[in-house]
Order: structure tokens, then C-alpha cells, then sequence
């Protein structure tokens, strides 16, 4: 699994060490909008457990976003493999610590993974999975150039499926 860099961060595979901070961020509720809730340390370790494995797999997975002026972990963006009405998806997912919202942050990350998909994992798509409500995640969805595909019932929650295909993206990237 590669590392991406954008402007302000660095998109590096976890690793077992994490689980500290990442417990600490699962923890807060901020963090976990949109969720099914906070997460105690078991229940993190159980889902770093599960990116370490695809990483391993060398399936798609998620990236730990290091925020590069203050080298902290403030989150995370990447791959999660996901059944959506019966058909197996690859979703771009992001959370981030409160304290870095509203700064243009997890578009850049989102673009960056995007980019991943297509230019390198060579993916046909990709999708977000958000709740109608969580208006900050729809609006990077769209600045990540997807749109409303679909409304369905996702874990009991009513959800928009955003979509970009690769053939979509190419063609965005020739338009300029
Ligand atoms: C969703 C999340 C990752 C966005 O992170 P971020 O770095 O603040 O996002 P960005 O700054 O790149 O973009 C947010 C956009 O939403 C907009 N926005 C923020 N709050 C908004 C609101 N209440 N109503 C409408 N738009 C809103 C911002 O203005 C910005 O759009 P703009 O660039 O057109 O102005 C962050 O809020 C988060 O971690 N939330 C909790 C977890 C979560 O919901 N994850 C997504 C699950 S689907």
C-alpha cells in the first residue's frame, strides 16, 4: 500500500501502534457522527485489526491521515468494503478530529484516495455512503465529483449513495 501526500497531509497504512490515538479518536463523539456510535478500545482494536488485514490482503483499505504541520494523526480516509442492497462496493469513508473541520481537509484527502482509485487500483468505482443529514460529508462528496445515485436503507439508517465511475472521472480529468 503506497503512501499519498496532498498539500497539508499524509496519507500512510496503519499499523498496530495506532490504536492508541485511534482509540482516542473512535472515542469521541464528534469523531463518530454519522455512526453507530462512539467505540470503546475493543471495538477499535477489532476494526484496525480489520484495515491491517486487507493492507495485507493488498486489498483496497483505509489511510491514516497525519496532518503535516503538527505531525498528528487527526483521522482517517480510504477504502471500506461495503454490501449495498446485495452488491459488493468499494466506499471512499473519512473522519476527522473536530478540531480540523471546516478547512478543507477531508476534501483533500478524499481527492487524493479518489485519485488512488482510478489512476492506480485501476477500480471501475467508487462510492460514499451518507446519512441525508451529515450535510459537510455530501458536500465533499460532491467536490469529490460524485453524485445522488441512489436512497436506500444502509444498517437501519435512511442513505444517499454518491457514486463517481472511473469512466466519469477520465472524462472530468480531460474536460480539465
Ligand atoms: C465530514 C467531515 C469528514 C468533513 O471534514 P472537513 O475537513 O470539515 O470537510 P471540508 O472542509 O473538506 O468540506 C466540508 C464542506 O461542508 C460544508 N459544510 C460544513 N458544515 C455545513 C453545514 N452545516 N451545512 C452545509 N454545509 C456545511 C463546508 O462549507 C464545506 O463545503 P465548501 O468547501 O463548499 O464550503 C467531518 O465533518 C467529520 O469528520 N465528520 C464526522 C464524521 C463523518 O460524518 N464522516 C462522514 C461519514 S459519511
Amino acid at each position: 500500500m503506497p503512501v499519498l501526500e496532498t498539500a497539508r497531509l499524509i496519507l500512510r497504512p496503519f499499523g498496530k501502534e495506532d490504536v492508541d490515538l485511534l482509540s482516542e479518536l473512535m472515542a469521541n463523539a464528534d469523531f463518530m457522527r454519522f455512526s453507530l456510535g462512539v467505540f470503546p478500545r475493543e471495538q477499535t482494536t477489532a476494526f484496525l485489526d480489520k484495515v491491517i488485514d486487507w493492507q495485507h490482503g493488498g486489498l483496497p483499505s483505509q489511510f491514516a491521515a497525519i496532518h503535516r504541520v503538527d505531525s498528528r494523526l487527526i483521522g482517517y480516509c480510504g477504502f471500506l468494503h461495503q454490501q449495498v442492497d446485495g452488491t459488493d462496493e468499494i466506499e471512499i469513508a473519512y473522519r476527522l478530529h473536530p478540531d480540523y473541520w471546516g478547512r478543507g481537509l477531508a476534501t483533500e484527502a478524499a481527492q487524493a484516495v479518489r485519485d488512488h482509485a482510478f489512476r492506480d487500483l485501476k477500480l471501475p468505482r467508487v462510492i460514499s455512503l451518507i446519512h441525508p443529514d451529515n450535510l459537510p460529508s455530501r458536500r465533499v462528496a460532491e467536490k469529490n465529483g460524485m453524485k445522488v445515485e441512489n436512497e436506500t436503507v444502509f444498517r437501519g439508517f435512511p442513505t444517499f449513495v454518491f457514486a463517481i465511475t472511473r469512466e466519469q472521472w477520465q472524462t472530468k480529468r480531460a474536460v480539465g
